[in-house]
Protein backbone atom coordinates (compact mmCIF):
# COMPACT_ATOMS: atom_id res chain seq x y z
CA UNK A 1 0.00 0.00 0.00
CA UNK A 2 2.71 2.57 0.07
CA UNK A 3 4.29 4.12 -3.28
CA UNK A 4 8.07 5.69 -2.56
CA UNK A 5 8.73 8.51 -5.20
CA UNK A 6 12.26 10.05 -4.58
CA UNK A 7 13.57 12.75 -6.51
CA UNK A 8 16.85 14.36 -7.41
CA UNK A 9 15.75 17.76 -6.29
CA UNK A 10 13.01 19.49 -4.28
CA UNK A 11 12.40 21.67 -7.68
CA UNK A 12 11.39 18.13 -9.57
CA UNK A 13 9.54 16.71 -6.58
CA UNK A 14 7.02 20.10 -6.81
CA UNK A 15 7.06 20.08 -10.68
CA UNK A 16 5.79 16.21 -10.05
CA UNK A 17 3.59 17.02 -7.68
CA UNK A 18 2.06 20.12 -8.79
CA UNK A 19 1.22 18.47 -11.87
CA UNK A 20 -0.44 15.65 -10.09
CA UNK A 21 -2.31 17.69 -8.18
CA UNK A 22 -3.77 19.62 -11.06
CA UNK A 23 -4.55 16.19 -12.61
CA UNK A 24 -6.46 15.00 -9.85
CA UNK A 25 -8.28 17.99 -8.86
CA UNK A 26 -9.31 18.84 -12.20
CA UNK A 27 -10.61 15.16 -12.59
CA UNK A 28 -12.52 15.47 -9.83
CA UNK A 29 -14.48 18.21 -10.54
CA UNK A 30 -15.11 16.74 -14.16
CA UNK A 31 -16.40 13.25 -12.79
CA UNK A 32 -18.97 15.46 -9.84
CA UNK A 33 -19.12 18.64 -10.35
CA UNK A 34 -16.70 19.92 -7.06
CA UNK A 35 -13.39 18.59 -5.87
CA UNK A 36 -11.47 18.74 -2.15
CA UNK A 37 -8.12 19.74 -1.50
CA UNK A 38 -6.81 18.79 2.14
CA UNK A 39 -3.37 20.60 3.39
CA UNK A 40 -1.12 20.34 5.46
CA UNK A 41 1.06 23.47 7.28
CA UNK A 42 4.75 23.10 7.41
CA UNK A 43 7.53 24.45 5.74
CA UNK A 44 8.12 21.56 3.20
CA UNK A 45 4.53 22.12 1.20
CA UNK A 46 5.07 25.75 1.17
CA UNK A 47 6.45 25.83 -2.77
CA UNK A 48 3.71 23.37 -4.07
CA UNK A 49 1.06 25.86 -2.53
CA UNK A 50 2.93 28.51 -4.22
CA UNK A 51 3.13 26.80 -7.92
CA UNK A 52 -0.46 25.51 -7.59
CA UNK A 53 -1.89 28.97 -6.79
CA UNK A 54 -1.30 30.00 -10.06
CA UNK A 55 -2.63 26.56 -11.84
CA UNK A 56 -5.25 26.61 -14.49
CA UNK A 57 -7.74 24.98 -12.35
CA UNK A 58 -11.57 25.36 -11.73
CA UNK A 59 -11.17 27.06 -8.19
CA UNK A 60 -14.49 28.01 -7.91
CA UNK A 61 -15.77 24.04 -7.66
CA UNK A 62 -12.92 23.07 -5.29
CA UNK A 63 -12.95 23.07 -1.27
CA UNK A 64 -9.65 23.54 0.13
CA UNK A 65 -9.39 22.25 3.87
CA UNK A 66 -7.03 22.01 6.29
CA UNK A 67 -5.83 18.70 7.36
CA UNK A 68 -4.95 19.96 11.02
CA UNK A 69 -5.04 23.30 12.37
CA UNK A 70 -3.41 25.08 15.75
CA UNK A 71 -6.44 26.34 18.09
CA UNK A 72 -5.79 29.85 17.80
CA UNK A 73 -7.66 32.64 15.44
CA UNK A 74 -6.38 34.02 12.03
CA UNK A 75 -4.17 36.36 13.70
CA UNK A 76 -1.80 34.38 15.71
CA UNK A 77 1.32 33.60 13.62
CA UNK A 78 0.34 30.04 14.29
CA UNK A 79 -2.53 30.16 12.22
CA UNK A 80 -2.97 27.81 9.60
CA UNK A 81 -5.60 28.91 8.19
CA UNK A 82 -3.60 32.39 7.69
CA UNK A 83 -0.61 29.90 6.19
CA UNK A 84 -2.96 28.70 3.65
CA UNK A 85 -4.06 32.10 2.80
CA UNK A 86 -0.80 33.56 2.16
CA UNK A 87 1.08 31.15 0.40
CA UNK A 88 -2.39 28.93 -1.56
CA UNK A 89 -5.54 31.09 -1.71
CA UNK A 90 -4.36 33.68 -3.71
CA UNK A 91 -3.88 34.48 -7.36
CA UNK A 92 -6.13 31.93 -9.70
CA UNK A 93 -6.88 29.61 -6.31
CA UNK A 94 -8.72 32.54 -4.73
CA UNK A 95 -11.55 31.63 -6.00
CA UNK A 96 -11.36 28.14 -4.17
CA UNK A 97 -13.81 27.36 -1.17
CA UNK A 98 -11.84 27.29 2.27
CA UNK A 99 -13.73 25.44 5.27
CA UNK A 100 -12.33 26.26 8.02
CA UNK A 101 -11.35 23.96 10.92
CA UNK A 102 -10.82 26.37 13.68
CA UNK A 103 -14.52 28.08 14.94
CA UNK A 104 -15.44 30.28 18.02
CA UNK A 105 -15.56 27.51 21.01
CA UNK A 106 -12.74 28.02 23.14
CA UNK A 107 -10.87 24.84 22.86
CA UNK A 108 -10.57 22.23 20.24
CA UNK A 109 -12.92 19.55 22.29
CA UNK A 110 -15.70 22.53 22.56
CA UNK A 111 -15.26 23.30 18.91
CA UNK A 112 -15.28 19.33 17.63
CA UNK A 113 -19.06 19.17 16.60
CA UNK A 114 -19.11 21.74 14.70
CA UNK A 115 -15.76 21.30 13.18
CA UNK A 116 -16.82 17.67 12.32
CA UNK A 117 -20.45 19.19 10.67
CA UNK A 118 -18.47 21.42 8.67
CA UNK A 119 -16.10 18.24 7.69
CA UNK A 120 -19.14 16.46 6.53
CA UNK A 121 -20.68 19.04 4.25
CA UNK A 122 -17.09 19.06 2.16
CA UNK A 123 -18.76 15.44 0.31
CA UNK A 124 -18.33 11.79 0.72
CA UNK A 125 -14.86 11.64 0.23
CA UNK A 126 -11.78 14.21 -0.34
CA UNK A 127 -9.81 14.00 -3.66
CA UNK A 128 -6.08 15.02 -2.83
CA UNK A 129 -4.86 15.13 1.19
CA UNK A 130 -1.17 16.51 1.52
CA UNK A 131 0.40 15.47 4.72
CA UNK A 132 3.84 16.28 6.25
CA UNK A 133 5.14 14.09 8.84
CA UNK A 134 7.59 15.60 11.89
CA UNK A 135 11.01 13.82 12.95
CA UNK A 136 8.90 12.79 15.76
CA UNK A 137 6.72 10.43 14.30
CA UNK A 138 3.50 12.32 13.84
CA UNK A 139 1.05 13.36 10.71
CA UNK A 140 -1.51 15.66 11.04
CA UNK A 141 -1.99 16.63 14.37
CA UNK A 142 -1.63 12.98 15.37
CA UNK A 143 1.50 13.47 18.10
CA UNK A 144 3.03 10.97 19.58
CA UNK A 145 0.64 10.15 23.28
CA UNK A 146 -1.07 13.03 22.44
CA UNK A 147 -4.63 13.55 24.90
CA UNK A 148 -7.14 12.64 21.89
CA UNK A 149 -4.70 10.83 19.96
CA UNK A 150 -6.60 7.11 20.57
CA UNK A 151 -9.96 8.65 19.01
CA UNK A 152 -7.74 10.24 16.54
CA UNK A 153 -6.59 6.61 15.21
CA UNK A 154 -9.86 4.41 16.28
CA UNK A 155 -12.83 6.76 15.77
CA UNK A 156 -14.95 6.76 12.94
CA UNK A 157 -15.01 10.74 12.88
CA UNK A 158 -13.16 12.56 10.56
CA UNK A 159 -11.76 15.11 12.70
CA UNK A 160 -10.45 14.85 16.07
CA UNK A 161 -9.53 17.41 18.85
CA UNK A 162 -6.24 16.94 20.33
CA UNK A 163 -3.99 18.26 23.07
CA UNK A 164 -0.31 17.15 22.12
CA UNK A 165 2.22 16.76 24.74
CA UNK A 166 4.46 20.10 24.33
CA UNK A 167 7.55 19.07 22.70
CA UNK A 168 10.46 21.06 20.16
CA UNK A 169 7.77 20.45 17.18
CA UNK A 170 4.89 21.31 18.90
CA UNK A 171 6.40 24.75 20.47
CA UNK A 172 3.60 26.31 22.80
CA UNK A 173 0.65 25.12 20.03
CA UNK A 174 -0.20 22.02 22.13
CA UNK A 175 -3.87 22.49 21.30
CA UNK A 176 -5.10 21.42 17.35
CA UNK A 177 -7.48 19.80 15.88
CA UNK A 178 -7.01 17.24 13.41
CA UNK A 179 -7.90 14.82 10.74
CA UNK A 180 -8.31 11.04 12.43
CA UNK A 181 -6.95 8.55 10.78
CA UNK A 182 -10.60 7.66 9.85
CA UNK A 183 -10.83 11.50 7.97
CA UNK A 184 -7.36 10.60 6.02
CA UNK A 185 -8.37 7.80 4.66
CA UNK A 186 -11.61 9.00 3.02
CA UNK A 187 -8.98 10.94 0.21
CA UNK A 188 -8.87 9.29 -2.85
CA UNK A 189 -5.08 10.36 -3.00
CA UNK A 190 -2.83 10.07 0.47
CA UNK A 191 0.15 11.74 -0.47
CA UNK A 192 2.98 12.31 2.21
CA UNK A 193 5.56 15.22 1.66
CA UNK A 194 8.83 15.04 3.32
CA UNK A 195 12.16 16.34 2.44
CA UNK A 196 15.64 15.73 3.87
CA UNK A 197 17.73 12.71 4.90
CA UNK A 198 16.13 13.15 8.65
CA UNK A 199 12.50 12.76 7.69
CA UNK A 200 13.70 10.15 5.27
CA UNK A 201 15.25 8.06 8.81
CA UNK A 202 12.13 8.89 9.96
CA UNK A 203 10.01 7.43 7.47
CA UNK A 204 12.24 4.50 7.96
CA UNK A 205 11.64 4.49 11.47
CA UNK A 206 7.85 4.41 11.20
CA UNK A 207 8.10 0.95 8.78
CA UNK A 208 10.01 -0.76 11.24
CA UNK A 209 8.30 -2.44 14.66
CA UNK A 210 7.51 -0.04 16.98
CA UNK A 211 4.17 1.04 18.79
CA UNK A 212 1.78 3.16 16.65
CA UNK A 213 1.28 5.48 20.10
CA UNK A 214 5.31 6.29 19.50
CA UNK A 215 4.91 7.37 15.67
CA UNK A 216 1.35 8.00 14.86
CA UNK A 217 2.36 7.99 11.40
CA UNK A 218 2.36 4.29 11.22
CA UNK A 219 -1.43 4.23 11.26
CA UNK A 220 -1.23 4.90 7.80
CA UNK A 221 1.31 2.82 6.93
CA UNK A 222 0.08 -0.05 8.24
CA UNK A 223 -3.30 -0.15 7.26
CA UNK A 224 -4.55 -1.58 3.83
CA UNK A 225 -7.40 -0.07 2.90
CA UNK A 226 -5.95 2.55 0.48
CA UNK A 227 -2.28 3.52 -0.97
CA UNK A 228 -0.16 6.11 0.64
CA UNK A 229 2.22 7.82 -2.12
CA UNK A 230 5.76 9.42 -0.32
CA UNK A 231 7.14 11.96 -2.22
CA UNK A 232 10.89 12.78 -1.04
CA UNK A 233 14.05 14.70 -2.08
CA UNK A 234 17.13 15.66 -0.60
C1 LIG B 1 2.41 21.68 12.94
C2 LIG B 1 3.13 21.49 11.66
C3 LIG B 1 3.41 20.04 11.38
C4 LIG B 1 4.15 19.91 10.09
C5 LIG B 1 5.23 18.89 10.21
C6 LIG B 1 6.22 19.03 9.09
O1 LIG B 1 1.22 21.95 12.88
O2 LIG B 1 3.07 21.54 13.98
O3 LIG B 1 2.40 22.07 10.64
O4 LIG B 1 2.30 19.21 11.46
O5 LIG B 1 3.33 19.56 9.02
O6 LIG B 1 5.89 19.06 11.44
O7 LIG B 1 6.73 20.33 9.14
P1 LIG B 1 7.82 20.83 8.14
O8 LIG B 1 7.28 20.68 6.77
O9 LIG B 1 8.05 22.28 8.51
O10 LIG B 1 9.03 19.98 8.38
Amino acid sequence: MLVENRFDSRDALIEALREHCEERLAMGVDKTGRASFLVSGGSTPKPLYEALSSSDLPWNFIDVALVDERWVDEDHPASNTAFVHTNLLKNAAAHANFVAMKNSSATALDGLAECEDAYQGIGDHFDVCILGMGNDGHTASLFPHAEGLEAGLSGDMRCCAITAKRSEVTGDNVERMSLSVAGILEAKEIILLITGEEKWQTWEAAKSDGAVEDMPIRALLRQTQKPVSVYWAP
